[in-house]
């Protein structure tokens, strides 16, 4: 292991007493480190000196922050905000973050996992997710529905495959699908990736379902599979349906077996209806790891951070505390999901009083997140989304020969005229 820095030789060196862990980083997972000893470093080591001549900040000459007033008037923030977050994130917000995980998932309560290090939102995540553990070449194994965006992260960015297997079967997950796409191929390193609520379905996995999905994941380990399953949670807690899964699966798989590395990705944009703000988490853990193997993988995600964007926006994440910890955070939170919750009821509503869409167009499966999506019967979904645009003002995304429907942008009002839009233009097409 010569010629990598010795701050990531020392990392690796942490890290290789779990040699499965070590073997899942890729070739920049294995050189990037943390750069404590360097500007950061020295920085830190001057905080409390009167004369700081280090960190490539500006001060006034009463040693506030410099800063425009024109600009320090928009943000009602002090202007501490407006300097560097480190690169791991904000400490208190990271601090929160890891306890609004534990409140938002019970059954994560005394387990060990890496401290939430800060990126700049999900997409950002994702990426550095990339970065640490996907090499030219590997196969990412992941539902035939997903965030078209995963291409350009994984595929455009670090040279990956995407290995679609078939996400529905009979009204739900087509579980045997994933299990056969998991054990294809030989034994050795697998990456998995998992999001739910799903875009673009709005799928959730049952209960039943996230049980049979993590026990194949036990077993593909226990047969010798290296595995790291990303989990994309970006729409975390917006289950509107009963029988879902509440919990995220990193609960159950960041400590089910030693061969299996959960890495939570995750954030407030969807969630915390921040879409702009560009905060997000990575978190990860695996069944035995000891203290100095999380710092170690914490330290190699946050050197990726510092190699990529160097931080994430401080502002954003001031907010974000803010909000957190505020006592009005969780009934407002509350009331928001009544509002998209309300709006799936309807829809519901809609689809019950309406039998006749049945012969233009089937409803997938969805219970969760901001979308659902239907598949146009007898029409060129494509030629179906300009109809809608031109003669019905209506817009709606197409991708894999279906429709998806964005309920968490359109009002209530407007939903029994959106799907009526829907089967007039499908009629007419058909003339
Ligand atoms: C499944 C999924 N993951 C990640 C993201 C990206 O989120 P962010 O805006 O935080 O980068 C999106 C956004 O559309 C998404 O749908």
């Amino acid at each position: 292991m010569t010629g990598y820095n010795p701050l990531a030789e020392a990392l690796n060196q942490d890290l290789q007493s779990a040699p499965q862990i070590f073997s899942m980083l890729s070739a920049s997972g294995k050189a990037i480190f943390f750069p404590s000893k360097g500007i950061l470093g020295q920085s830190a080591e001057a905080k409390s000196v009167k004369i700081n001549a280090t960190i490539g900040t500006a001060f006034e000459e009463d040693g506030s922050p410099l800063t425009l007033e024109c600009m320090e008037a928009a943000v009602n923030l002090p202007s501490e905000s407006f300097l560097y977050a480190p690169s791991f994130g904000n400490p208190k917000l990271r601090e929160e973050w890891a306890k609004l995980l534990v409140t938002k998932n019970p059954s994560l309560a005394g387990k060990s996992f890496t401290a939430p290090v800060v990126t700049a939102a999900l997409t950002h995540a994702l990426s550095m997710a990339g970065y640490l553990f996907v090499e030219d070449g590997d196969e990412i194994i992941l539902p035939d529905l997903y965030w078209d965006n995963y291409e350009l992260v994984f595929e455009d960015a670090y040279g990956a495959t995407l290995k679609t297997y078939n996400t529905f079967a009979n009204g739900g997950y087509d579980v045997a699908a994933f299990a056969q796409a998991l054990n294809a191929g030989k034994i050795g390193k697998k990456i998995v990736l998992l999001n739910f609520p799903n875009n673009p379905t709005g799928y959730t996995v049952t209960e039943k379902e996230a049980k049979s999905i993590i026990e194949e994941i036990r077993k593909a380990a226990e047969a010798g599979n290296h595995i790291v399953v990303l989990l994309d949670d970006a729409y975390f807690g917006l289950g509107y349906d009963e029988g879902i899964a509440r919990e995220s699966l990193f609960s159950t798989l960041v400590d089910m077996h030693a061969n299996v590395l959960a890495v939570k990705l995750d954030g407030p944009t969807k969630e915390d209806y921040v879409w702009g703000f560009r905060v997000g988490f990575m978190t990860m853990g695996f069944k035995g790891a000891t203290a100095t193997q999380l710092k170690a993988l914490e330290n190699k995600a946050a050197g990726a951070v510092r190699g990529n964007i160097s931080n994430a926006p401080s502002i954003s994440q001031a907010i974000l505390l803010k909000g957190y910890t505020s006592p009005e955070y969780a009934a407002q939170k509350k009331q928001k999901f009544d509002i998209l919750s309300a709006r799936v009821a309807k829809i519901h509503e809609i689809i019950k009083a309406h039998p006749e869409y049945a012969k233009t167009f089937e409803v997938m499966p969805f219970n969760s997140g901001y979308f659902m999506c239907v598949k146009p019967i007898g029409v060129d979904p494509e030629a179906l989304r300009k109809l809608l645009i031109a003669e019905y003002s209506t817009g709606v995304i197409v991708l894999s020969g279906l429709v998806r429907l964005a309920f968490s942008a359109v009002p209530l009002v407007h939903l029994e005229a959106m799907f009526a839009n829907l089967n007039a233009a499908i009629l007419k097409m058909r003339g």
